[in-house]
């Protein structure tokens, strides 16, 4: 007889993992009171989301601590917490050596950090080796954490190890997947993602279809979506609203129903054929390669349970809602969303979206107007204190993205932080691609090491990842970091 989808979720797992999850799930279940502690992203709100809702059915009292990263200061205020389980979501793993004599459950999906540990010869081992915490990521079965599962996703496995009935949370491991974008390599979820998304389609609480990629298919009126194109960028309509319009209605498409724009969702199935092939025949036109042209369409996620043209119907707009919540210290405006809230918490979570889209563009053009410097297997630019150490990230990663900036290194971004005590330190973000990750690199292991060296702190993933170091730090770490990503790409 076939299984059930969440049976084959469980059964794809290799059996090592299954037996974390389960292992996991007992001392979920054994909690009396617990402490959720999660990353502020749009993947570590889902995963928050999933955990407060697993605990909240089996009615274990339980509190969220979110935080930016996993500091001394943050592992303090967990240690003082009054409970008996702190169970980390979407962070944990790069800081194991700081919290193993913690009684915690991790479910990530960063880069472990195993030193002090047999660990690093047998997962196994892992287990014996850290008594007090059992530990719930891909990495440790060879499976990738940048593409094949998120923080959300391994939460998922402990919900659904817990109680099958759980399975109803699994939009919301597809959400924080969307939100750590997994499905930019081959445009569409891969890995086990594909499982979980298998038990959401067939609850009938996700829709996944191929579709336009643009982010804003529910919400932006159309000539809005296509003037602000990335991935791949609209050559003359990307940045230019008259010609986005003018493209438009020459290919006949009405742009207002009645008062209101139309929003791609709201096009016909014909009238969205015509703009794609329209716009492939432009694409080709300024001779863009087939790769890029293949990037206009890709598979897509929708909530069926959302009204059309919602924020929250499709899966990358919902994202974006839950990281303006979380990189702007509202995270848990985020997980009411995530909960449910589409009143008080959706019209806050509108507000900051509003905020956090004008910060994002604001940011963008000062890294444009300071300048990208080139080092030799390096860029970087320095933010200083004008933009939020939270979003500098992202803006990498966007630039990156924009067209007319060289995607033969990865982007380096510093921006001011103030750590407690008033001690000036430097955020780190750094982005890449994937074709800089198939010559070697790995800027997980090198922002790791390369900060450690300079004494500070980093970790993530192999195509984006972060760090703090002293602010009198930065020429040094720039000069290191630069060797480190030559020799990965060289050896
Ligand atoms: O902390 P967390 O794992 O949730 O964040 C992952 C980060 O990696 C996100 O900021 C996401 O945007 C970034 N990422 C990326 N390109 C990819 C995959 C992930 O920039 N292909
Ligand atoms: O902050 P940013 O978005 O650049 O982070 C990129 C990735 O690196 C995220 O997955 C984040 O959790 C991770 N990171 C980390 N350790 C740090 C800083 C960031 O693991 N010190
Ligand atoms: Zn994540």
């Amino acid at each position: 007889m076939m299984k059930d989808p969440v049976e084959q979720l469980l059964f794809a797992l290799p059996d090592a993992m299954r037996a974390s999850a389960c292992k996991a799930a007992d001392r979920v279940r054994s909690a009396s009171k617990a402490v959720i502690a999660s990353h502020i992203d749009a993947d570590g709100i889902s995963a928050a989301a999933i955990a407060g809702t697993t605990l909240a059915r089996m009615e274990i009292d339980c509190q969220t601590m979110f935080f930016k990263k996993l500091d001394d200061a943050a592992v303090q205020s967990l240690r003082d917490a009054d409970c008996d389980l702190v169970w980390f979501t979407d962070l944990g793993s790069g800081s194991l050596s700081k919290i193993y004599d913690l009684d915690a459950v991790i479910t990530d999906h960063h880069a472990p950090d195993l030193r002090g540990s047999r660990a690093r010869e047998s997962p196994q081992s892992l287990l014996s080796d850290f008594a007090t915490v059992v530990h719930v990521n891909p990495h440790l079965h060879g499976i990738s954490g940048a593409s094949d599962l998120s923080g959300a996703g391994a939460t998922f496995l402990t919900a659904v190890a817990t109680d099958h009935a759980n399975a109803d949370l699994s939009p919301l491991a597809i959400l924080g997947s969307v939100g750590d974008l997994q499905n930019r390599k081959t445009r569409r979820l891969e890995g086990l993602n594909r499982p979980i998304l298998r038990v959401a389609t067939d609850l009938e609480l996700v829709e996944a279809f191929e579709d336009i990629r643009y982010f804003g298919r529910e919400t932006r009126p159309v000539f809005k979506m296509l003037e602000y194109s990335s991935d791949p960028f609209l050559p003359r309509i990307g940045g230019h609203e008259q010609e986005a319009i003018s493209f438009l209605l020459g290919l006949g498409i009405e742009l207002k129903d009645g008062e209101s724009w139309r929003t791609w969702t709201m096009l016909s199935g014909g009238e969205k054929k015509t703009v794609i092939d329209a716009l492939r025949e432009h694409l080709i036109a300024c001779r863009r390669n087939k790769a890029t042209i293949e990037r206009l369409v890709g598979e897509t996620y929708s909530l069926t349970g959302e009204r059309p043209g919602s924020p929250v119907r499709d899966m990358k707009e919902f994202a974006t809602l839950l990281n303006a919540c979380g990189r702007h210290g509202r995270a848990e405006i985020g997980m009411r969303i995530c909960a449910g809230d589409r009143g008080i918490a959706l019209a806050k979570g509108l507000s900051l979206l509003r905020d956090h889209r004008s910060a994002l563009s604001n940011a963008l053009e000062l890294a444009k107007s300071r300048g990208i410097t080139r080092m030799k297997h390096i860029q970087y630019f320095d933010a200083g204190d004008d933009i939020e150490e939270t979003i500098v990230g992202t803006v990498a990663g966007m630039l990156l993205g924009s067209g007319g900036v060289d995607r033969t290194a990865p982007m380096i971004a510093f921006a001011e932080s103030l750590e407690p005590g008033e001690v000036r330190m430097v955020k780190v973000s750094s982005r890449g691609t994937q074709d800089l990750i198939s010559k070697g690199m790995d800027l997980s292991a090198a922002m790791r090491h390369v900060a450690e060296g300079v004494g500070g702190v980093g970790g993530g993933h192999n195509i984006a990842a972060g760090a703090t170091i002293p602010f009198e730090r930065k020429r040094d770490f720039l000069l290191l970091l630069d060797e480190v990503i030559g020799s990965q790409i060289m050896g």
